[in-house]
């Protein structure tokens, strides 16, 4: 039976075990630098050598998609340096590191962007995190052009710093899960939000350029906002044709959250309460899936493992409050 301690391979990557410290913002950072305070908590996070994978908080890849004041950047090639020093601390406790590259789109706030919000459309972002409820301006090609450049560049730095992989953010509200989502994507071009191929377009040209770009080595893995559970909104149904594109472009990893409903689940709060849709992926897919949500206790975790739910278990909020959950998982 399959349990935590059990190691894994995801892309090129070895995993000591399936234990993954998912990427939580701490907003620690003073103009996108990397700080001691920063360096500090994955050290931290990770002293007990006891984490499989680490992958660090959203990082913007451009200023117009910083979401909050205090979010790394990986936006400038100064920026490998400071981000440098994490991958030195968490690779010198044993766990390996992705880092995870974001544009907040119309979830942020222009005060913070320095410039109107962008979104796929003119649709409100009513996810939890949206920071204001104005309406974006809709792209064009040219400033998808941008993005898709700004992804690329930012992953290309985080495989400079010496991470293991990068993780693309296409979850929770942000730029790439609008695009995704029918709620916020009401375009009628290539990219439009009527049908599957056209929502998922967008995601699926960036992880070709990113993979382009890194080689086919670099371990790519994508945050995926599977379902809105939200009238309307992307449903679980349609996720395993989009995971499909999504491991067609250079995808090794998939890391499964929610969409325009955030990091949880409107219609299940029960510990594990993305398991159905991640159960559905895993059967389906031919890469490993990550499911991340309410798991409190090492046995509980386990035993999604044990049924087949999915691959890796992340953990956020206990392992925040806890450094030492991750030392107990590994006795259970
Ligand atoms: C304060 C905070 C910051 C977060 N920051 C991020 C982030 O940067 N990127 C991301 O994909 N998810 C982020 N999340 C979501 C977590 O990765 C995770 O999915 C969520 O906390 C649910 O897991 P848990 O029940 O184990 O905490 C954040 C969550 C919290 C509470």
């Amino acid at each position: 039976m399959t349990t935590l301690r059990d190691p894994i391979r995801v892309g090129n990557v070895e995993l000591k075990n399936r234990l993954v410290l998912p990427p939580v913002c701490i907003d620690k950072a003073v103009n996108g630098e990397v700080n001691d305070i920063i360096v500090n908590h994955y050290d931290m996070m990770t002293r007990t050598g006891c984490i499989g994978l680490v992958i660090m908080e959203h990082c913007y890849v451009l200023q117009n998609g910083k979401a909050s004041e205090g979010q790394i950047s990986v936006s400038r090639d100064s920026d490998i340096e400071g981000l440098k020093r994490v991958v030195d601390v968490v690779h010198r406790n044993g766990s390996k590191i992705f880092c995870q590259i974001n544009h907040c789109g119309s979830s942020g706030d222009p005060k913070i962007t320095g410039e109107p919000l962008m979104g796929p459309s003119s649709a409100l972002n009513l996810s939890p995190g949206a920071k204001t409820r104005l309406h974006p301006e809709p792209m064009n090609m040219d400033q998808m052009d941008d993005i898709k450049a700004a992804f690329t560049t930012a992953a290309v730095r985080v495989k400079m710093a010496g991470f293991d992989g990068v993780e693309i953010h296409a979850a929770h509200g942000y730029l790439l899960n609008e695009f995704y989502s029918p709620l916020t994507n009401k375009r009628n071009d290539l990219y439009t939000g009527k049908n599957i191929m056209g929502r998922v377009r967008f995601i699926r040209e960036i992880i070709q350029s990113v993979r382009t770009a890194v080689g086919p080595e670099f371990c790519i893995s994508l945050r995926f906002g599977a379902s809105d559970y939200k009238q309307g909104g992307s449903m679980d149904a349609e996720a395993v044709r989009a995971c499909d594109v999504f491991i067609r472009a250079g995808v090794n990893l998939l890391d499964i959250s929610g969409g325009m409903c955030g990091f949880v689940n409107p219609s299940n709060r029960q510990p594990g309460y993305f398991s159905d849709i991640t159960e559905t992926i895993k059967a389906n897919v031919g890469v490993p899936v990550v499911l991340t949500g309410g798991i409190r206790t090492p046995e509980f975790a386990n035993q999604m493992l044990a049924e087949y739910k999915a691959d890796l278990i992340g953990v956020a909020r206990q392992q925040i409050k806890d450094p030492n959950w991750a030392a107990r998982a590994m006795q259970a």
